[in-house]
């Protein structure tokens, strides 16, 4: 599908790990401002698609552009929210959302400015000078966003970032995401094995096949924003997750019997 002006533009993009084809020649573009969510059965390449894209990793073939601009190594254009958080344990939580800003060199009052409303922003107005091991889990988290946030990047990649949160704090986290989300409309891919948590937050949903991997399905989201966390009782949503869980079961029946074996 050609997006016109997008965002981002992956074009024949096929990555292998020695004899592992792990993805194969994915096409696709996203528009600025979109929120796309990436779902598919461990090990289908997503992490590695999101690392591509990151640039922390290269492509073995095909490329990604952003703006236009073929992606070749990381950059400030890009914010990384991990699935684990890795903040810094002797730093404070301000200081850990610094680091970007730090690393590009351009740290001083008006950026300070900027880090506190990014703090305010997620939901941490008062923590600034916190350590993380005096934070929840999902504090955690919302220091990562915040850190992601702070060199405002033109593209938001997150790789699970909710997986490791108890479900009423990942209900919490997904409205606070797309509380978020609406202030800056940042283009976002985020991935996720939690179907309901795809549909909640996307504009698409891309669903990734197993090994190669390849996109087999994208799927339109078309509930209205902003979404109540009540949209996951309604029938269209439940339906849009029913229809995804389909696309995918047979392939995540297929690779649990193989991590088993
Ligand atoms: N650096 C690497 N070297 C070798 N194999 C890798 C590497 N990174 C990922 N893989 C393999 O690529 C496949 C896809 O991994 P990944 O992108 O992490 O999948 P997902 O995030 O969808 O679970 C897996 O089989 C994984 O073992
Ligand atoms: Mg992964």
């Amino acid at each position: 599908m050609t997006v016109p002006l997008a965002k981002l533009s992956v074009a024949g993009m096929t990555k292998s790990f020695q004899d592992l084809d792990v993805l194969r020649d994915i096409s696709v573009d996203v528009a600025k401002g979109e929120f796309i969510s990436i779902v598919g059965p461990s090990g289908c390449g997503k992490t590695t698609f999101l690392r591509i894209i990151g640039g922390l990793e290269k492509a073995t073939s095909g490329t990604a552009r952003l703006d236009g601009r073929v992606i070749d190594g990381p950059g400030s254009d890009r914010g990384f929210v991990f699935q684990h958080d890795n903040l810094l344990p002797w730093r404070t939580v301000f200081s850990n959302a610094q680091i970007g800003p730090e690393i590009g060199g351009y740290v001083n009052a008006e950026q300070a400015k900027r880090t506190h409303s990014l703090l305010r922003l997620v939901g941490l107005d008062g923590f600034a000078g916190f350590f993380p091991r005096h934070l929840s889990g999902g504090m955690r988290q919302r220091v990562n966003l915040a850190r992601a946030l702070a060199v405002d990047p033109d593209l938001l990649l997150m790789d699970e970032p909710f997986s490791a949160l108890d479900a009423q704090t990942r209900e919490i986290m997904q409205t606070e995401l797309l509380r978020i989300w609406e202030e800056g409309r940042k283009t976002a891919l985020f991935v996720t094995h939690q179907i309901d948590e795809a549909v909640y937050l996307s504009d698409r949903v891309f669903v990734f096949g197993r090994r190669p991997g390849r996109i087999s399905e994208i799927v339109p989201i078309d509930l209205p924003r902003p979404r109540p966390l009540s949209v996951k009782r309604r029938p269209e949503f439940v339906a849009l997750v029913d229809r995804i869980w389909q696309l995918i079961e047979e392939d995540v029946r297929a690779s649990v019997l193989e991590e088993r074996g």
